[in-house]
C-alpha cells in the first residue's frame, strides 16, 4: 500500500506473462480483476462471454492476460489468439491459433466431412474440396463440446476487432450452440468511433455477454507503473502532469515518461509532443533506418515468422536494436511488435511506401496466409522444403499444456 498526494492505493501483486515476456506487477484494477475473476470461475454454469472494453493502450491486454492465467490455474484449457491488425483480411486465421494445439487431439473424432471443413480451412491437407463453411462451423462446435467434456473451456480473443471475418462466423455458430458446455469466451475489442462490437460479440444473445468498460489508472497506480517499467523516480508535480496529459492511460503515460529526460523541471510545461501517435513516431524515428524498414515489413505481415522475414529480405539483426528498445518480441515463433500501436503508427506512416512495400512482399510471398505458424509447419511436408540455415527453422508446436507461452519457455532468441 502506498500513499500518494493523498490518495490510498492498495496495489494487488499479480504478474501475467505478455508475450514471451514476464510483464511488471499489475497495478490498481482490484474490482476489474475481481470482476474478471468471478467471471472466469463461473465456467461451469455454461456459456458465457466477457468482453473488455477500452480506448487504446488503457490496459485490456493486461487485464484480459490476467483472465487467461486465471482461467489456465482454474486447470481450464485455454485457446487463445491475438489477432494483429494486418491479419484481418486472411481466411481463418484466428481459427488456426485458437485450435492449433488441440487439432491433433480432436480431429480423429470428427465425422469425415467435418475433419474435412477444419482440415481445409486450416489449410492442414490439401483437400481440393470447396469449404462447407456450415460442416467447418459445426466441426468447431464439436471440438468444443469434445474439449469441454473435458474440462472447462475458456476461448480468448485479444483484440477482437481484428478477428477475420471467416473465422467470427464459424465460431459465433459454434458459441450459440454449444449449449450447457462449460466454454467461456474472454474477448477484449479496442473502442474506436464510432464504438462497434465485434460480429462475434453481435452474434452472441445479449443476455450472455457481460462488458467491462476499462477506465484510467489513479495516479497513485501510475507512480508505480512508472516506477515498475522504467525504474526511475519521478517529481510528484511532473507525475501529476503525466497523469493530466495521459488522462490515466498506462501506455500513453509510459510513452510520455520514456520521452522525459532525466532533468525535466517539475514546474515547466512537458517538452514533448501532446498526442500518443506523435510520442510513438518520435521513439520509433530513434531507430536506425534499417531497423524500420525491417519494422514496416512486420508491421505489412502482421506477425511473421523469422523464416518468412529472412525471405522478404530482411537481415535477422536488423530488428535487435527493436528488441532491445522493447518495440518488438517473439510471440509463439512470430515476431510481433510490443503493442499494437506502435505497428499502426509505423504501418500508417509508410503511405506511398506501403504499396512498394506489398509489391515487395508478393514477389516472394504468393499465399500471405503462408506465415501462419500452422500453416508453415503443414508446408514443411510439401516435396521441395526450401534449404534455410538453422536459426530459420520452424519451431516445433508448444506443447498442449503451454498454448499461453511464458518465458522461458519462448524466450525471444528462439525466434531467430
Ligand atoms: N494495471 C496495469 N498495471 C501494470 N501495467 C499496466 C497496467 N495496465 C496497462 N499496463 C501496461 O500499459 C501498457 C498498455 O496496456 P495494454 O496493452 O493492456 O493496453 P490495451 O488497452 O490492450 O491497448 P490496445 O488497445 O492498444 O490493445 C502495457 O505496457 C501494459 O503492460
Ligand atoms: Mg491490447
Amino acid at each position: 500500500m502506498t500513499a500518494l498526494n493523498g490518495v490510498v492505493v492498495v496495489f494487488v501483486s499479480v504478474s501475467v506473462t505478455i508475450g514471451g515476456g514476464m510483464a511488471p506487477e499489475i497495478v490498481g484494477r482490484e474490482e476489474e480483476l475481481a470482476f474478471v475473476r468471478a467471471f472466469v470461475d463461473r465456467a461451469e454454469e455454461g456459456f458465457g462471454a466477457l468482453v473488455l472494453e477500452g480506448e487504446a493502450g488503457i490496459g485490456k491486454s493486461t487485464l484480459w492476460l490476467a483472465g487467461v492465467e486465471h482461467a489456465r490455474a482454474r486447470g481450464m484449457d485455454v485457446l487463445w489468439a491475438r489477432p494483429a491488425e494486418a491479419e484481418r483480411g486472411l481466411a481463418h486465421v484466428v481459427l488456426g491459433d485458437l485450435l492449433e494445439g488441440v487439432l491433433d487431439d480432436v480431429l480423429p473424432e470428427l465425422s469425415v466431412p467435418r475433419r474435412r471443413a477444419l482440415e481445409g480451412a486450416l489449410l492442414r491437407e490439401e483437400t481440393g474440396d470447396r469449404l462447407d463453411h456450415r460442416a467447418l462451423a459445426v466441426a468447431v462446435r464439436d471440438v468444443l463440446q469434445r474439449l469441454g467434456a473435458r474440462s472447462p473451456i475458456a476461448i480468448a480473443v485479444d483484440d477482437v476487432q481484428w478477428l477475420d471475418p471467416s473465422s467470427s462466423s464459424a465460431l459465433a455458430f459454434a458459441l450459440r450452440r454449444v449449449g450447457v458446455s462449460p466454454v467461456l469466451a474472454l474477448l477484449a475489442r479496442r473502442v474506436t468511433d464510432p464504438a462497434e462490437p465485434s460480429l462475434l460479440e453481435r452474434a452472441i444473445a445479449p443476455e450472455r455477454v457481460r462488458r467491462l468498460r476499462v477506465g484510467p489508472l489513479s495516479v497513485g497506480a501510475l507512480h508505480r507503473l512508472l516506477h515498475d517499467h522504467l525504474g526511475r523516480p519521478f517529481a510528484r508535480q511532473t507525475l501529476l502532469r503525466i497523469h493530466e496529459r495521459s488522462g490515466g492511460n498506462p501506455f500513453f503515460a509510459l510513452e510520455l515518461a520514456r520521452a522525459l529526460k532525466a532533468d525535466v523541471g517539475p514546474l515547466e510545461p512537458l517538452p514533448v509532443p501532446e498526442t500518443l501517435d506523435e510520442l510513438v513516431r518520435t521513439r520509433l524515428s530513434g531507430l536506425p533506418d534499417a531497423t524500420r524498414d525491417a519494422l514496416a515489413v512486420v508491421a505489412a505481415l502482421g506477425a511473421p515468422s523469422p523464416s518468412l522475414l529472412e525471405r522478404v529480405g530482411v537481415e535477422p539483426d536488423a530488428l535487435e536494436p527493436a528488441e532491445a528498445a522493447h518495440v518488438n518480441d517473439c510471440e509463439r515463433g512470430t515476431i510481433r511488435f510490443t503493442h499494437p500501436l506502435l505497428s499502426s503508427v509505423l504501418y500508417h506512416d509508410l503511405g506511398a511506401r506501403r504499396r512498394v512495400l506489398h509489391r515487395r512482399i508478393a514477389a516472394v510471398v504468393d499465399d500471405p496466409v503462408m506465415r501462419a505458424p500452422v500453416i508453415s509447419r503443414s508446408r514443411r511436408t510439401s516435396p521441395t522444403p526450401p534449404s534455410q540455415p538453422p536459426w530459420t527453422r520452424p519451431l516445433p508446436p508448444p506443447p498442449i499444456t503451454a498454448r499461453l507461452p511464458a518465458r522461458p519457455s519462448w524466450p525471444s532468441w528462439h525466434c531467430w
